[in-house]
């Protein structure tokens, strides 16, 4: 039997009022007659709880979309879960983030899209957002509630990294996230436009070591690295089916964010199936959990319980193949078409596709 999960990520709505080019949620976006209710949310933090997990995301879109997160947050405490939000602030005002706190609100991930109104604004595609994003991260200050920025960062924006860092103290944040985009949903679709260049990659490395260093003590920074430019893929999800699970808007289980473009798993909904029945024994999940499903040279690779053959999502957007080793994984014959990829699409210039219903 598999470990309980960790943590749950619950996609309360893919409603937006931004549009971002890298969103990661899926192409086909659930419309809000779908999304949940408040008592079936409330009843599946129950069950995450009973299931092991100890973390809940609340993500979305925009989950301030939802007039009841207050009432959901409360809910996930009520159940014993640690709550972080993640959010583009757009939608929360002092009053909003007053009464999430009160209802029990633990954490706030923050996201931003540049450090001026001119980049930010133009890659949300949402004039004002920057600076309603700065009087949110005053608010969440003047509350002290524990914040993190969320920096989502690729050719545009990575050489602000400096910047963004700066941004982050300025702002009492706590940790940064220097995540640069995973090509997933949206951002597959602007892969070449997002695509950092290598210099950039080994200009942000430089960057984050020394900050890091710096900062020690003051500020926590995560780095996320652009993978394609890496030798060895991530270990996507920790490995598949191993510490978390995200629900979607209308219920649907899934294994990572970009599951549904896998073809041939079929989801179940925990509308109708108990969440850990779905978790311990739903197809999906254990379509690529552990180590057997593993093909060579994953199979006899010493990293194989460090990176679990990377991302099946990404083997699938670029080989064709979920069972497949991550093309990032330079032992791999994958790597080839990775790197043709690179090739074709370096320096791609032209206007973002941005994310609409
Ligand atoms: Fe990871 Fe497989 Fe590459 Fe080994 S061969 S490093 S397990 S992707
Ligand atoms: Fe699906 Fe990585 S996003 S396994």
């Amino acid at each position: 039997m598999a470990d309980p999960p960790l943590a749950l990520l619950a996609e309360l709505t893919h409603r937006c009022p931004l549009a971002c080019p890298y969103c990661s949620n899926p192409t086909e976006l659930v419309a809000k007659g779908a999304e949940l209710d408040t008592a079936t949310w409330a009843r599946l933090f129950r069950e995450a709880a009973d299931l092991g997990v100890l973390q809940l995301h609340l993500s979305g879109g925009e989950p301030a979309a939802r007039h009841d997160l207050a009432d959901l947050v409360r809910a996930a405490r009520e159940a014993g879960l640690y709550t972080n939000l993640i959010t583009s602030g757009i939608g929360l005002t002092g009053a909003r983030l007053a009464a999430l706190e009160a209802a029990g609100l633990d954490h706030v991930q923050l996201s931003v899209q540049g450090v001026t109104a001119e980049v930010s604004d133009r890659i949300g595609g949402y004039r004002g957002g920057f600076e309603r994003k700065m009087q949110v991260a005053a608010e969440i200050a003047r509350l002290g509630l524990p914040l993190t920025l969320n920096a989502v960062m690729h050719r545009d924006n990575l050489d602000d990294l400096p910047a963004t860092i700066d941004l982050a103290e300025r702002l009492g944040a706590r940790r940064i996230e220097v995540a640069c985009v995973q090509f997933q949903g949206w951002a597959l679709v602007n892969r070449a436009r997002l695509q950092p260049t290598p210099a950039q990659v080994e200009r942000a490395k430089a960057v984050v070591r020394a900050a890091q260093e710096r900062l020690r003590g003051r500020l926590v920074i995560d780095f996320v690295p652009p993978d394609y430019h890496s030798d060895y893929p991530k270990p996507c999800m920790n490995g598949w089916g191993s510490t978390g699970l995200n629900i979607a808007p209308d219920g649907t289980v899934l294994p990572c964010h970009a599951a549904q473009t896998i073809p041939g798993l079929s989801f179940e909904n925990a509308t109708v199936t108990p969440l850990a029945r779905i978790w311990h024994e739903g197809a999906a999940f254990n379509a690529f959990r552990g180590t057997g499903w593993m093909p060579e040279p994953c199979r006899s690779c010493a990293r194989r319980e460090i990176d679990f053959g990377g991302c099946r999502c990404q083997a699938m957007a670029i080989l064709g193949d979920a069972r497949a080793p991550d093309p990032v994984c330079r032992k791999t014959q994958g790597r080839a078409a990775l790197d043709a990829l690179l090739a074709a699409e370096a320096g791609h210039e032209g206007a973002f596709v941005y994310r609409r219903a």
